[in-house]
């Protein structure tokens, strides 16, 4: 066959990828819209129920299966309206809008919470996404004080951002999940033109990586530092397996952390990084074929162990970003469009059961034997954004949809 006859049947074979992928996303998208009216009609349910001033959001599932719901304080309570953001986004519905905007509403008081580390979760997933499509001024001011709330638990010795105040085992922990609050405070210099928040950004994304990592790029759950000295005291976990172990959603965090990273600062070396870490997870012998990590790669080895798709959701979100900046584009969009495969054939819920989640199989805290291969709210969260990345790509779209797209 000569060259005038392959160009074509690379450029077809290139409009079938695209293809296959929006009736993916089409299909998926079709089946989270049924589920999520069900989610929000139990959610409605619970909240008349409990008669609370602020909307409780769905987490997951408990092993019952009866609705595990949390109030704006708990660090899954972003995720759910920022699913509503994404059908939004979708859709282009107001439909969606609408039903999103009460539980982001409740999550605006979270903006002064300086308790958790989670604000990137809890206020960026939901205000965050609502500034993006609406660019409605009260947004923008909620994320930039989300911002200054969370740069209160930075501290200059250390390098970090402080996560846990509850675990009295550590004096300063700092864990690897920490790494995606850093998108809100990037957006907060970018709305406020205050640098601040960047260079606490970038200073512990400098200390992570420095200290997280081990020498195969794998990472260590938590880092507890000396608060006086910055010193390293020890590293360990809580959700994963063991000290020395590979927790499936802690390397999930630390791919799309650099990734994200790289996209905000243009450092070579968080690019470099989230390579390394994708190294990591997808030539890891004990990823199961349908690239679907069970919960701890190092657990995995014991055999019989649960799933986590959030981690593979996770995963699969983030290489969908990689891949516009990498080199391997190739390879990281073909594993993550086998990734949403996967989650699309096996581990969807069936419509109309699991009260309205969209994914089955995801594992929380295995060690505190809680939330063990049931639906959490956050793999639904990452399983609806890398459909859009996906969709966005096979339409020639920049993967990252810019502020203020969708207004009415
Ligand atoms: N701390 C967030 C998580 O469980 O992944």
């Amino acid at each position: 066959m000569n060259i005038k006859h392959i160009i074509p049947l690379i450029a077809l074979s290139v409009a079938a990828v695209s293809v296959s992928a929006q009736n993916n996303a089409r299909e998926a998208f079709k089946f989270a819209k049924h589920q999520t009216k069900l989610l929000l009609a139990e959610t409605a349910k619970t909240n008349a129920a409990a008669n609370k001033p602020n909307l409780l959001s769905p987490r997951a599932l408990n092993t019952n299966g009866d609705l595990v719901m949390v109030s704006p304080k708990d660090w899954c309570s972003g995720f759910f309206p920022g699913n509503l953001w994404f059908l939004y986004e979708y859709s282009g519905d107001k439909f969606w809008k609408e039903r999103s905007e009460p539980f982001t509403a409740a999550m605006e008081a979270e903006k002064s919470n300086t308790g958790t580390h989670d604000l990137g979760f809890m206020v960026y997933n939901s205000v965050g996404n609502a500034y993006r499509l609406t660019h409605q001024q009260r947004y923008k001011d909620d994320i930039i004080q989300a911002a200054r709330s969370l740069i209160t638990r930075f501290n200059p010795t250390v390098g970090c951002i402080k996560s846990w105040d509850h675990q009295k085992q550590w004096q300063f922990p700092v864990i690897i999940d920490n790494m995606m609050n850093l998108e809100l405070l990037f957006e907060a210099t970018k709305l406020s033109g205050d640098s601040s928040f960047y260079k606490v950004a970038v200073t512990h994304a400098n200390t992570t990586l420095k200290n997280h990592f081990r020498a195969d790029n794998s990472s260590f759950h938590v880092i507890n530092y000396d608060p006086e000295t910055g010193k390293v005291l020890n590293k360990q976990t809580l959700q994963g397996f063991a000290d020395s172990s590979a927790w499936a959603r802690g390397q999930a965090w630390g791919l799309y952390g650099y990734t994200m990273c790289y996209r905000e600062t243009g450092n070579k070396t968080y690019l470099d990084q989230a390579e390394k870490i994708a190294r990591y997870i997808f030539s890891n012998p004990q990823m199961p074929p349908d690239l679907v990590p069970y919960w701890d790669y190092d657990a995995a080895k014991l055999g019989n162990q649960p799933r986590d798709a959030s981690a593979a959701a996770i995963a699969a979100s983030a290489l969908y970003e990689l891949s516009t900046y990498s080199k391997n584009a190739a390879s990281y969009k073909k594993t993550a469009d086998k990734i949403l495969n996967s989650l699309g054939k096996g581990y969807q819920a069936q419509p109309d059961s699991a009260r309205g989640f969209l994914l089955l199989h995801s594992t929380g805290h295995k060690p505190a034997n809680s939330e063990i291969d049931v639906p959490i709210i956050y793999a639904d969260y990452y399983y609806l954004e890398a459909l859009l990345r996906q969709k966005r790509l096979a339409e020639k779209k920049p993967v990252i949809n810019s502020p203020g797209t969708l207004k009415n």
